[in-house]
């Protein structure tokens, strides 16, 4: 018997929908909020509005695009947590209201899972075990996965996320949100090796990326007292420089625990992992350590409920349902299975 997933993500600023026909995605349709935009981050109230506006044109689109009538499917998967508790309501209420309609189970799926398992989307797949380092806006954490629901969070920041890091720092030289992406296409025309930026010295496999940010306030406060046009004149190679300090942190801490723990399947996911230069090291370092790497295509590395789906699909086999009275979590960390 076939299984068939509609999922829903709605943790942060994209409304989602995936249709999945047992590993197979049917459909992945992502509605953006450009509302943001202008406010340099994420307002919470009007992601729950805008989710709440995109929610049924995009779960209706999904089900047409996947060709898949509502009474075929078997079950209905959401993103339970972690992320914006108004945002998370939306897609939980809907998907609540979805599977007493259509009398079929509802899973609640933790978002940061599914990152991870946003690489058995696609060919090829990793196998088990495997490390994955997820860089998110909201997370960046070392994650050791055994199996498709066993997973351990071995490494993560102390302060600000990856994502974060570049977001804070693109609104430092006056760059609109998100950040990530600009300070990427900027460094592209830049000098990395201009500008130094201290590497964090934390314990273990943990990161922090708030001393980061100091240090670029400071930097930059004390270079435009001496030149107004700092910034202006030097916006390449400061990108340039920026990124790859975050990257060489990133980097170096998965290495450590790739040899730590003898591993040689590394995975990157999330957000983040959409940067080039994160991309291109992360080779480098796989040729230089003899490791397997695994890339998910872009439109699976930033938020999308493909991976919500894929989560679900492993739930509904091993009957891991959840009842209406399951609510959304703004914090919810990784259940450890081993
Ligand atoms: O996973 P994601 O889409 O949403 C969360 O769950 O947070 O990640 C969003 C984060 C933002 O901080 C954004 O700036 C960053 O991913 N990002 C990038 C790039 N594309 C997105 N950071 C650096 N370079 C990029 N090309
Ligand atoms: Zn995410």
């Amino acid at each position: 018997m076939s299984v068939t997933i509609l999922a829903i993500e709605s943790s942060c600023d994209e409304t989602s929908c995936a249709v999945m026909r047992d590993e197979t995605l049917l459909s992945n349709i992502i509605a953006g909020q450009d509302v943001h935009q202008q406010y340099g981050g994420v307002i919470p109230e009007l992601a729950s509005r805008a989710h709440q506006q995109n929610i049924v044109p995009v779960v209706a689109t999904a089900l047409k695009q996947a060709g898949v009538k509502r009474k075929n499917i078997s079950a209905i998967a959401f993103t339970e947590g972690p992320g914006l508790i108004g945002a998370l309501l939306v897609g939980s209420s809907f998907a609540k209201g979805l599977s007493l309609a259509l009398n079929v189970p509802l899973i609640a799926v933790n978002h940061m899972q599914a990152h991870v398992l946003a690489h058995f989307i696609q060919d090829p797949k990793p196998e088990f075990p495997f490390l994955c380092l997820t860089v998110s806006g909201g997370h960046t954490q070392i994650v050791l996965v055994k199996d498709f629901l066993q997973m351990k969070v071995i490494g993560e920041t102390h302060d600000d996320a990856a994502g974060e890091a570049f977001d804070k720092s693109a609104k430092l030289l006056g760059l609109p949100y998100p950040g990530g992406p600009m300070i990427d296409k900027l460094a592209r025309a830049g000098n990395a090796g201009r500008f130094k930026f201290p590497e964090p010295k934390v314990d273990g496999y943990d990161f922090s990326f708030s001393g980061l940010k100091t240090s670029i306030l400071y930097f930059l406060r004390d270079e435009k007292k001496k030149n107004e046009n700092f910034v202006n004149e030097n916006l390449n190679d400061i990108c340039a420089s920026i990124q790859s300090r975050i990257v060489s942190i990133l980097l170096n801490k998965l290495e450590k625990a790739a040899n730590d723990l003898n591993i040689n399947q590394v995975a990157i996911a999330g957000g983040v992992s959409a940067n080039s230069l994160l991309r291109n090291q992360f080779e480098e370092y796989g040729k230089k350590n003899g490791w397997k790497i695994f890339i998910p295509k872009f439109e699976y590395c930033t938020d999308n409920a493909a991976m919500i789906a894929m989560v679900g699909h492993y739930k509904f086999i091993k009957g891991e349902f959840e009842n209406q009275s399951v609510i959304p979590k703004a914090r919810l960390p990784i259940a450890t299975h081993f």
